[in-house]
């Protein structure tokens, strides 16, 4: 028998220590957060995940409840089941979860601190708790299970967004998207920290909300699409599904009703909102900019006024967007006239008007905000006017635009946007004349002329949302492309746990 010394058994301890410390994280600066959080201090330790992890909720907030429902959900799915409990004290050990004023952190900060024993999440209100709470979900290992011990990295990261208004909109006119692709979308929104879904709910090709006072606009209008499939459209309980589902992620729903353009759906199911009173046949084309809403009848402004009632009380977000864009068959004058009367319409339902850069051609309402999309002129002319921007410019934020030449779905009229040019740009400096404080925010819109259901829109979506996400999170001086890059490369495997079929881009340095 060989004779083992001492300094050979020391030596070989030592690597089986290596080689276990190896698998446990401890430097929590090395996690790839999306978006990039304001500070993140690391301490060196770990916290142990264990089937007995109890996520504590500090008692009295319906939100934080939802909030650990959605924690003890994902975390769930690696120890089998996780327990909430709601409790008037902060606990020693486990996970905990409160809301606590904090003047440095702003109106959606948190603070999230990963102990030994405790981690401990603080939000300056309910949404700073659910954006700790999706922060903490990153340090979680892709594919994991409790068949090996489970430890996250400790330290403190510190966080609060450059700009309120997050966004991405959904085109579910072109093609209709269901209740639970929608839901999936809000997912997707959710987990990068996103906090409004703009929803174009009416356009040429379809009508796609129920109005109780307007039965045919979903009788008629809602039966068909781009391409000639069967359409559909939210009943109002459906609607008000989503809108829950999204306020359980701290996202608001921007309901839009474009008009007077983009209207053909409706002009297909009312005969009198044409000028010739004559119903037009359903259209399932992608052309744009040939319909037009009668500006100068008056049971036009009573239809957009029982339709505004009736979406306004639905809604309980505080803007509702008017569209406006494209409307190429409406005199100049008429569209002035139409814009202004509508925005008064919005307004006395309680809601603050947001429309594409058009409407600034219009007498703009106290609040407006003029959505960028494609003139500068328009939007310069808005904050004129003293309305406020959201940054969508179809050349950076349009997610229905083409990666390159050889992209599966998506258009290219106003370019193609690899994921470095999507990134790579800073909402207060793209117009002159725009600047920080005329912004809300940015919004990424996917329009649906080519994709008909969530998996195609995937390869859209991703790998470009989270970049748009962060770009509304992130101060500038804190985003570089070569350095977001590394942290995208590291979401390709949680892209792949989640089955979304995303671009595989060149420029990002994918993980095997
Ligand atoms: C738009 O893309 N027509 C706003």
């Amino acid at each position: 028998m060989k004779k083992i010394t001492v300094s050979a058994l020391v030596a070989a301890l030592f690597v089986l220590f290596q080689a276990c410390s190896e698998k446990i994280e401890t430097d929590l600066t090395k996690t790839a957060f999306i978006p990039k959080p304001v500070s993140i201090a690391a301490t060196g330790t770990a916290f142990e995940i264990k089937k007995s992890t109890v996520i504590y909720v500090q008692e009295g907030s319906e939100q934080l409840l939802h909030t650990a429902g959605i924690l003890a959900a994902e975390i769930g799915k690696v120890t089998g089941q996780t327990r909430v409990q709601t409790v008037s004290e902060a606990p020693s050990k486990g996970i905990y979860l409160a809301i606590q004023e904090n003047d440095d952190l702003g109106k959606e900060g948190y603070e999230l601190n990963i102990g030994k024993k405790l981690i401990t999440i603080t939000g300056t209100n309910a949404a700073g708790c659910f954006y700790g709470v999706q922060t903490l979900l990153q340090t979680l290992p892709v594919n994991t299970s409790l068949e090996e011990p489970l430890y996250l990295a400790t330290g403190t990261v510190r966080d609060y967004p450059e700009y309120g208004y997050r966004g991405a909109m959904l085109d579910v006119a072109r093609h209709f998207f269901t209740l639970e692709e929608v839901k999936q979308y809000i997912d997707f929104l959710a987990m990068y920290k996103m906090n409004a879904l703009h929803l174009h709910l009416s356009d040429d090709q379809g009508w796609r909300i129920e109005i109780k006072s307007w039965p045919k606009l979903t009788e008629i209008g809602a039966q068909t699409e781009v391409g000639g499939g069967e359409g559909g459209f939210y009943t109002q309980e459906q609607y008000k599904e989503l809108v829950q589902y999204a306020a359980d992620r701290q996202i608001m729903i921007v309901p839009e009703i474009d008009m007077p353009g983009h209207t053909n759906a409706a002009l297909a199911s009312y005969a009198e909102l044409n000028c010739d009173g004559k119903a037009r046949d359903l259209y399932t084309g992608t052309e744009v900019g040939f319909s037009t809403l009668c500006t100068d009848k008056e049971v036009t402004y009573e239809f957009i006024d029982d339709v505004l009632r009736e979406l306004a009380a639905l809604t309980p977000g505080e803007y509702i967007h008017i569209g406006g864009d494209e409307s190429h068959v409406t005199a100049h004058d008429d569209y002035v006239y139409f814009v202004n009367r509508v925005q008064k319409i919005v307004e006395k339902y309680g809601k603050k008007v947001i429309g594409w850069d058009e409407i600034a051609n219009a007498e703009l309402v106290d609040d407006a905000t003029v959505q960028f999309w494609a003139d500068v002129k328009n939007t310069t002319m808005g904050v004129e006017k003293g309305a406020k921007v959201l940054m969508s410019p179809a050349a950076r934020a349009y997610l229905d635009m083409q990666y390159d030449s050889t992209s599966q779905y998506g258009l290219h009229w106003a370019g193609y946007i690899e994921v470095d040019h999507g990134y790579n740009w800073d909402p207060a400096t793209l117009v002159e004349g725009v600047t920080k404080e005329n912004i809300i925010g940015i919004e990424a819109p996917l329009w649906s002329e080519t994709v008909s259901n969530i998996d195609e829109a995937e390869y859209l979506v991703f790998p470009r949302l989270p970049g748009y996400a962060e770009i509304g999170w992130t101060a500038p001086a804190q985003r570089n492309w070569d350095e977001y890059k590394t942290r995208l490369a590291k979401h390709g495997k949680r892209f792949e746990a989640l089955g979304i079929d995303y671009y595989k881009s060149a420029l990002v340095p994918w993980e095997e």
